[in-house]
Parts: C-alpha cells; structure tokens; sequence
C-alpha cells in the first residue's frame, strides 16, 4: 500500500461517526474541496473515531476522487466512543495521533454521540474542532427555524432529506401491496427518540404515525386501535397504512406498561440499545382486537442506503461553505446550520450560520408537529416536509364496482 508522506501544509482531518447517510460522502467531498482551496491538506480518518484509537489509521484525501452521489461513507464509520467508560487509554490515543499525525484542524461530522465527543474534546483538552451535521434521524439539534411558524425551533440534518424520500417511496411502493391484500400494514421506520423521519411516511399517504415522543400506554393504545378499525372500514382503497418509528413505546398487555420493543440485548459503546420489531407488535394487537388482517414490515437500513438526494447534495455544499468562511476566521467548536428551512432553491450560505457546540444536542418533534387526537404528523409538519423531499403521495387508483341493473 502506498504511504504518503507528511508535508509542510496546514492540515485538516475528517471522520465520520455513528450509523451512515447517503449524504456522507456528498459532505466530505465539498468540505474537502473547499479546505484545499484555503490551502490544507485533507486526512480522512478511518473508521469514525475509531480511526484515531491505537497507532491511527488515515487516508489521503485531499486530491482523492470522491462520488458525492454515492450514499455511505468513504472514510467508513464506526460508533466507538473515545470517551467510553473503562477505555480512559484512548482519549491519549486521540490526542497523541492528533499530534502525531500533524492535525491542525478536526472535523467530525456526526450525530448527537459523535458530536457529544467532539465538544469535550474541545473544551477540555482544546482541539481545534468543527462539527458538521449528519442523522437520518434528524434528531441532532441545528437550531433551525420553520418558515410556517417563524419562531417555532425545527433541524435540518443533511441525510434526513434523502432519508425522508427513501421512506416516502418505500411506503408508496409497498401500498400496491397492502392494497392487493387490504391489509392494515405497520411500516416501521428508523428513529430511536424522534419521529421526524417516520412522519415522512404521512407524505406517501400514511394514515397514521406513532412517533417516541408519545408514548403509547393503555388509554392512548385503545383509543388508536379504535381509530383504525374506524378508518379501516370506510378506506375506499381497501387498506389502512400505518408508520411506526422504531423507538415507540407501545403498551404491553402482558406486563401492564408500555414498553420499547428491542432487536437485541446489546448496548452500543454510547450505551444506546438496539430497537426492532415493534411493527409485529402493534400489527399484532391490531389484529387481535379488530379481527383485521394487519402485517408488520421493518424498512431499517434502507432509509440510509443508497444514492444521495439533489436536496442533500445542496444542503452538504451550502453547509460546507460556511464551515470554509469558520476556518477562515478560525472559529472552532462551533457546528455550521442552516438558519430558516427553505425549499432548495432558497439554500444559501446566507441562509446559515454557525452554532456553538455547548448548544448541539437531541431535538424531537416539536409539539405543533404532531396531531395528538389525529395519531399523525400536523399540517405545519407537512410545510416543512413539503419543502425538503422531492417524492409526494402516489395515489392509486379504483375502478368502480360493476352494479347489476335492476
Ligand atoms: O442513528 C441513526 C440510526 O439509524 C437510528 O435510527 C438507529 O436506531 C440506529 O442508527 C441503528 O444503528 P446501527 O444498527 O447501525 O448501530
């Protein structure tokens, strides 16, 4: 394998941490692209911060060639936590490649974990840091504003764009199924706290959304199972769809709580569990109490898979030329964002700023995002998704019954 060797130039580093997006590699190549203007040398480091543990391991990115269409990550990712208890060797590591590698300026582009290091990283032990957002959660807080309602708080993550039309034609494309079967289908979608992805699904027609930030215990489980059998028998098309986000708490008879569905007993290194399954569940219970024919599918990993979006290939360049003008002025701890929600053609770098990273954070549904009574996205929800994804509802079409003339 060929080596380069260190030269004399400033040099920036990038690593991407926790699950993947489509917008990865769109993000690295147009921070890449603008540091090398200013006249760095660009490291891509392996494996998230993992990359950064034990003797280090970097690529040289700076004249690499890099599709910024194709999802994933270049760099690769990993979800090890640097600051992870009983590791305390590899905050040293850390520092010490940071020093043997020569790296002026780090960029970690990251969710809610990934960034969680990278502030303390900064505060504690001064690293020059820039974080640059990714989750197709959309649960990292960006500080971002809606259009809609000018003081209402929303985030805007790149990879959720993308992420959001994957999980609009997923749905579409799955209606012609449960239409055929006139099923009730449970798609459950990503999300481990928030459900700004699962209402996506609303997009594509959804009926209904449970998202985590409401719980569903016994009172709130009767009355949607009520409401569905309501809205099973009068669906002209035969078919009833509901999203569920991953991480809803959905109440189980069996111990009298309501209670996350889990894929598995493992934590990762940020203590996070692992949720699957609560589309069985929910389709289960809809069954037994309605006699309907109800199925659970799980879209996973599909939501992050794949090409990445004309939004997010847009939202990662305007993003990235903030974070040049942050290197210019060497402002560092801080996370570029996008100021008000827009429609792509209104994504500029006026449209952004930068936000100190004591700030970033976990961020759910706003409660004017949510319909409570409806079990459903809002119409102000709907204003902001309608600015962001590309893919709306395919309606599918009825041929009416033939009447036998009397
Ligand atoms: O963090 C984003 C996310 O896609 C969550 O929605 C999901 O719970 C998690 O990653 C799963 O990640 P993995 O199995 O890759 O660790």
């Amino acid at each position: 394998m060929e080596v380069n060797t260190i030269t004399q130039s400033k040099r920036i580093a990038i690593l991407t941490g926790g699950g993947d997006t489509p917008a990865l590699n769109s993000s690295i190549k147009a921070i890449r692209d603008r540091a090398v203007v200013l006249g760095y040398d660009v490291l891509g480091i392996r494996r998230g911060w993992k990359g950064l543990t034990g003797d280090g391991e970097m690529i040289d990115i700076t004249s690499a060639s890099i599709d910024a269409t194709y999802g994933g990550t270049v760099l690769r990712s990993s979800r090890t936590n640097p600051f992870a208890p009983g590791n305390e060797t590899r905050k040293m590591e850390v520092l010490q490649n940071l020093k043997a590698y020569k790296i002026d300026v780090l960029v970690v582009i990251g969710g809610d974990d990934t960034i969680g290091a990278a502030r303390t990283l900064y505060l504690e032990e001064k690293i020059p840091v820039i974080a640059f957002p990714k989750t197709i959660d959309n649960d990292l807080r960006t500080m971002s504003f809606s259009t809609s309602e000018k003081n209402q708080e929303v985030v805007l993550c790149p990879g959720f764009p993308t992420a959001a039309d994957t999980v609009i034609d997923y749905t579409n494309k799955l209606k012609t199924y449960a239409q055929s079967h006139e099923r009730v289908l449970v798609i459950e979608v990503m999300g481990r706290n928030a459900g700004w992805l699962a209402g996506a699904a609303a997009m594509a027609g959804a009926d209904f959304v449970l998202v985590p930030e409401v719980v569903m215990d016994e009172a709130r489980k009767a009355d949607f199972i009520r409401q569905v059998k309501k809205a099973y028998e009068k669906a002209e098309q035969g078919y009833v769809v509901v999203a569920v986000a991953e991480g809803v708490q959905w109440y189980d008879d069996s111990k009298g709580v309501a209670d996350y569905v889990h894929a598995s007993s493992e934590l990762d290194d940020f203590g996070h569990p692992a949720f699957g399954g609560v589309c069985g569940v929910v389709a289960r219970d809809i069954k037994k109490a309605t006699g309907y024919p109800a199925k659970g599918v799980i879209s996973g990993f599909y939501a992050r898979s794949g090409s990445c979006g004309a939004y997010d290939i847009k939202l990662t360049q305007v993003l990235a030329d903030r974070l040049q003008q942050m290197l210019r002025e060497e402002s560092f701890g801080r996370m570029p964002v996008v100021d008000v929600v827009t429609a792509d053609a209104h994504l500029v770098m006026e449209n952004t700023r930068s936000i100190d990273l004591e700030h970033v954070g976990n961020f759910p549904l706003p409660e004017s995002y949510y319909d409570l009574s409806a079990y459903n996205i809002s119409t102000t929800y709907r204003t902001m998704l309608n600015d962001v994804v590309s893919l709306k509802n395919q309606e599918s079409f009825d041929i009416p019954i033939v009447a036998v003339k009397k």
